[in-house]
Parts: C-alpha cells; sequence; structure tokens
C-alpha cells in the first residue's frame, strides 16, 4: 500500500439530484480526502492507556508515510519497519478540531487495523474532564478478536439497557461509570478485524440523542441506498449493532461536547493486559516483545477511511439537495 498525495478528480463522476426525502438529518460536516487533515489534529502526547505506541506529530507521520491521503481516502498507518523501537512503535492518532454534542454520525470505512496481536485500533468519541462529558467508544477491539466491542463510559449515575439492539449483540455490563463502562460484545464477523477487511469494510453509523445512543453496521455490500445519497433516514435501517437507552441515564447530562477520534495503539491496558490469555501469547512472552521486534506483522495495521460525515437533526422532514457520491475505487 503506497501514500500518494494525489486526490482523484471527483467532479466528473459526481452527479447532483435534487429529491424530497423523508430524512430529517441536514449534513453539518463532511470529512473526505478534500479536507481531513485540515480538520483533525494530530495528538503526540503519552498515550493515556498506556500503549506501546509513539504517536507521531503531522509533520514527521506525513514524512514516514504513517499518514496521508491515499486514492481518495485517509489513511492512518503504524511503523511496519523499525525493529524495537525505543519509546514505543509509531503511530498516530488524530481529533476533530470540532466538538459535537449529540448528532448522526456515519463512517464510510474500507479498512482496519485489526486482527493482528498486539493492536487496539479504536474509531471513537469522547469530551473534556474524562469521563464527565462521557465517551463513545464506536469501534474498538484488540489482538485477533474478531468481532466490534461498543462500549460508554461516563461519570456516575448512568446505568443504560440494551433494548432494541439486535439479538446477537449482548450488552455484558449495564452500568456505563468509569473504567469499565457499559459495553455490547457483537458477534458478525464483518463488523471487525480480519472479516471487516476481506469484505471491503463497510458503513458504522452512529446515531446520539437524548433519548438513547445507537452504532449500526453495514457491510459494503448492503450500505442502505439514503446513507450512500448522503440522505441518511436511521428509521429504514432496522435493529442496531447496539443500541444503549433507559431511565437510568439522562444522555444529555452525561455526554456533551465529543471530539472525533481515530488511534491505533499497542498493547497497554488492554490488548497488553490481555495477552497472556490470549491466543497471541504463543507469539511473544509479552506484547511489548511481540510489538517490538516484528515490525512486519503491521503492515495491515491501518485505517482507510473514506469519509466521515455528521448530520444533526433539524426536528422535522424537509426538501434536500443530495450528491450522489461517485463509485469508490478498490484500493488494495
Ligand atoms: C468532501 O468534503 C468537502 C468538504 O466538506 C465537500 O465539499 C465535498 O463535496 C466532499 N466530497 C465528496 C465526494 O463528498
Ligand atoms: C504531506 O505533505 C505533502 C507535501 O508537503 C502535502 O501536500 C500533504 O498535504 C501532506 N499531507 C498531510 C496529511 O499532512
Ligand atoms: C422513511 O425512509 C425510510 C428509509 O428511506 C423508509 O424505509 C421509510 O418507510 C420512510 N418513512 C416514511 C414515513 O415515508
Ligand atoms: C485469564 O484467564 C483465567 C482463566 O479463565 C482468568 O481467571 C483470569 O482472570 C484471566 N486473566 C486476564 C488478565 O484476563
Amino acid at each position: 500500500m503506497r501514500i500518494s498525495q494525489l486526490l482523484l478528480p471527483l467532479s466528473a463522476s459526481v452527479a447532483c439530484v435534487v429529491g424530497i426525502t423523508n430524512s430529517s438529518y441536514t449534513i453539518a460536516d463532511n470529512y473526505n480526502s478534500t479536507n481531513f487533515f485540515n480538520e483533525f489534529n494530530f495528538f503526540t502526547g503519552q498515550d493515556p492507556t498506556g500503549g506501546f505506541v509513539d504517536y507521531q506529530g503531522e509533520a514527521p507521520a506525513n514524512q514516514s508515510g504513517l499518514a496521508g491521503y491515499s486514492n481518495g481516502a485517509i489513511y492512518l498507518g503504524v511503523d511496519h519497519k523499525t525493529v524495537n523501537p525505543a519509546g514505543g512503535r509509531n503511530s498516530v492518532r488524530v481529533t476533530s478540531n470540532k466538538a459535537y454534542t449529540k448528532g448522526l454520525f456515519i463512517a464510510d470505512i474500507a479498512h482496519m487495523p485489526a486482527g493482528i496481536c498486539g493492536t487496539w485500533p479504536a474509531f471513537w468519541m469522547f469530551g473534556p474532564n474524562w469521563p464527565n462529558s462521557g465517551e463513545i467508544d464506536i469501534i474498538e477491539g484488540v489482538n485477533m478478536q474478531a468481532s466490534n466491542s461498543i462500549t460508554l463510559h461516563t461519570s456516575e449515575g448512568c446505568s443504560l439497557d440494551g433494548t432494541g439492539s439486535v439479538a446477537s449483540s449482548v450488552l455484558a455490563s449495564t452500568d456505563c461509570t468509569g473504567n469499565n463502562g457499559c459495553s455490547f460484545k457483537t458477534a458478525d464477523p464483518l463488523n471487525f478485524g480480519t472479516g471487516f477487511n476481506a469484505a471491503g469494510g463497510g458503513v458504522y453509523a452512529m446515531d446520539w440523542t437524548s433519548s438513547a445512543i445507537a452504532v449500526y453496521f453495514f457491510p459494503r455490500t448492503s450500505i442502505p441506498a439514503d446513507i450512500t445519497a448522503g440522505t441518511p433516514n436511521p428509521s429504514g435501517w432496522g435493529m442496531p449493532l447496539a443500541r444503549f437507552s433507559g431511565s437510568g441515564c439522562d444522555i444529555d447530562s452525561h455526554f456533551m461536547n465529543q471530539n472525533i477520534v481515530f488511534d491505533t495503539t499497542f498493547c497497554g491496558q488492554w490488548a497488553g493486559q490481555v495477552w497472556s490469555n490470549s491466543t497471541c501469547a504463543a507469539l511473544a512472552p509479552t506484547c511489548n516483545a511481540y510489538v517490538g521486534q516484528n515490525p512486519s506483522a503491521f503492515a495491515g495495521a491501518y485505517w482507510l477511511v473514506n469519509y466521515v460525515k455528521v448530520f444533526q437533526n433539524s426536528g422535522m422532514a424537509k426538501r434536500h439537495l443530495g450528491y450522489i457520491r461517485p463509485k469508490l475505487t478498490p484500493y488494495m
């Protein structure tokens, strides 16, 4: 996979249509290969989750090919050449400049860094003074994990149930407080890691309202037409992969001002902590040792994101100007 700074010319294949839709969501932000790195900043502090990682700033990440635009998508990768990097393996963690309270967040992702021992990728949101503004983990998992974990973290006094989620998703804990959070284990191998990548990824959508936080997943071959058309309407999507709701939590006072984050860390408080109990343990005595000694194992540890779109609920159905996205070219 090579990083090219060249953008695909899109204009020729973009068709403009005017139509009536029952969607009440209007687009607020569209992050794609024309603007993503202007709108997201590079976190360069120490990994708060204790990972064996050295997060790079924008210039070094760009120069070493860890971040950039690639064939009309956003590439976020990791170093896969250095043996035993002293301060942890180089990677990137990017955060949106804008913060959001509620909304519909739609990410079209072609590839994710998962199904690799030692990795801990996440697509998530959180706000200031953790956990007081809450955290929403939309895509997260470690090591060889086969399907997604979807988790919320809050300050005290927030307990949510899983009513309205697909039957195969299990809400393992309902108390969203603190480090453990309330977390769904999902079961579909297409929604994470090796299965996700093999199928060309898909679309995740997170619908955050005052009454529920719901996460939907659509594999590449079954993305709803309203999402492709840019006029999303969750009411037609069927049951979400995970839906957190209930009277045990005032969502508005536990979730606010959250930035969007993509990162890939290694080992640390999750991937590292479960290492000895995972199938990865056969590869090396510790997670850090494996990540340090085996750079080539991480060549596939990259995010390739077609877009992240943020919609706000305008409260009523309205007339939309919609754009039909061009057919995406395959990236691998
Ligand atoms: C990419 O995002 C920009 C800025 O939001 C927008 O103007 C443009 O239409 C988007 N391109 C596509 C193909 O959606
Ligand atoms: C990387 O550097 C090139 C050349 O300076 C620039 O065109 C591009 O926008 C940069 N990309 C990122 C992600 O910073
Ligand atoms: C609204 O749109 C969805 C998806 O496009 C569709 O399934 C649903 O039937 C529509 N509802 C109404 C009231 O038209
Ligand atoms: C590892 O597995 C054992 C046996 O199932 C369990 O008791 C222990 O808590 C696990 N340790 C970790 C760190 O998950």
